[in-house]
């Protein structure tokens, strides 16, 4: 590290003086990245600030935690129990419909375990402000992938009706299973190899603490906070860090011939993690849309804060083959411009 305190003080004001001009020109607010009520230009949108705000502060703080992982994977939970073959056989099949919310016996199947907490932190909005489960559900899901800085945004939308059905058992893929009957499984979510490959980075913010309790709260690549793709090399390499965990299901994924041409694309630079940005926001936003007509729906994203991308948190710019660091004062920056209302 050749930063010097001064060096330093430098590119944080560089910085932060390149953030305010940058968002200046769309909001003369003072909070600039978050949109308030009055920059919402669809009505339909402007009461869901209120519910942005219940969710990024009461229950994220602004920040990447337990909270945010547990709500990313709540979305997974909820949605991914579609079942094309089951919608075609004229079964009840799931989908993001918010029934993790609603049905109370759900959240204790053993497949949910560790999503009691956010469960019951989620569970009061929907009547709190009269819009449905599954829109609260997925906007916690979206904001959760946002509040881990490097999380994109993902397209938000509102306007999903009631819960359709209590989730069908055994359709959430088991880490234990093989890895050509997970990839069957997502086939009939509607999810591609491609587009699973690209979900499963989402382990790169996510603990473990029922695979093997033993060794409860391990992590699954070594920056459990930051939203990079780390998580895509150092499964891949199979490295040994303490504190980190290895799923069955994602070491085959790395080596499987199902699986690792796309699970490769991911492993790489900077530029690789804006790809993987990218497509996982597209692969999420069509999770949160699993049987619903999204037709019917309404696009909020305009109410979302803006993403802290990666390559304006890192050390160096290069972008070489090797997994970018993050400054911790750049961080602290873009955490201020971004995020500042919700932090405490
Ligand atoms: C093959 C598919 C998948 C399998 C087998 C799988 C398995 C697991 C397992 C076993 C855990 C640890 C649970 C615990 O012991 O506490 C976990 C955590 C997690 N998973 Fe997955 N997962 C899969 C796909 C996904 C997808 C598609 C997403 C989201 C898009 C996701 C998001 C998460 C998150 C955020 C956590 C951390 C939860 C927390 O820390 O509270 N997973 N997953
Ligand atoms: C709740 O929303 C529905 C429409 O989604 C509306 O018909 C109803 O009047 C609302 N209830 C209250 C108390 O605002
Ligand atoms: C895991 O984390 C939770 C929440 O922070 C904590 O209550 C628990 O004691 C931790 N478990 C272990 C084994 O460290
Ligand atoms: C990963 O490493 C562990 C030891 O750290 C080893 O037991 C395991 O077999 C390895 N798995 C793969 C797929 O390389």
């Amino acid at each position: 590290m050749f930063y010097t305190s001064i060096r330093t003080l430098t590119l944080a004001c560089l910085f932060s003086s390149v953030i305010g001009i940058a968002t200046q020109e769309k909001r003369d607010d003072g909070n600039s990245g978050i949109p308030t009520v009055d920059d919402v230009k669809n009505p339909v949108c402007k009461p869901w600030i209120a519910i942005r705000d219940a969710i990024m502060g009461d229950i994220y703080h602004g920040r990447c935690n337990d909270n945010t992982r547990a709500a990313i994977r709540l979305a997974f939970h909820d949605a991914g129990t579609f079942s094309l073959s089951r919608e075609a056989a004229g079964q009840d099949n799931g989908g993001a419909d918010g029934s993790l919310l609603v049905d109370p016996n759900e959240v204790l199947r053993d497949e949910n375990n560790g999503m009691q907490t956010i469960v019951s932190l989620l569970k009061p909005l929907p009547e709190k402000f009269n819009v449905s489960a599954g829109d609260v559900l997925h906007l916690a899901g979206t904001l959760g992938v946002l509040a881990c800085p490097g999380g994109p945004v993902v397209k938000t939308f509102v306007g999903r009706g009631p819960v359709k059905n209590v989730n069908p058992t055994n359709l959430i893929p088991d880490t234990h299973d093989t890895i050509p009957n997970i990839v069957n499984r997502f086939n009939d979510m509607g999810i591609s190899v491609r587009e699973a490959m690209a979900l499963i980075g989402s382990h790169t913010c996510a603990r473990q603490r029922f695979v093997d309790p033993a060794f409860a709260n391990d992590t699954f690549d070594t920056t459990p906070d930051i939203w990079d793709i780390r998580f895509y090399s150092e499964t891949k390499r199979n490295d040994s860090d303490p504190g980190v965990f290895r799923l069955p299901s994602d070491l085959g994924f790395a080596h499987n011939s199902l699986t690792q041409k796309d699970y490769n694309r991911f492993v790489g630079s900077l530029s690789t993690q804006e790809n993987w940005a990218r497509e996982y926001a597209d692969a999420h936003e069509k999770l949160s849309l699993l049987g619903q007509d999204a037709d019917t729906l309404t696009d909020c994203t305009e109410i979302m804060p803006e993403a802290i991308h990666l390559r304006d948190i890192t050390v160096t710019h290069s972008g070489g083959a090797v997994d970018p660091a993050v400054d911790p004062e750049k961080l602290a920056a873009a955490l201020q411009a971004t995020r500042s209302i919700w932090l405490s």
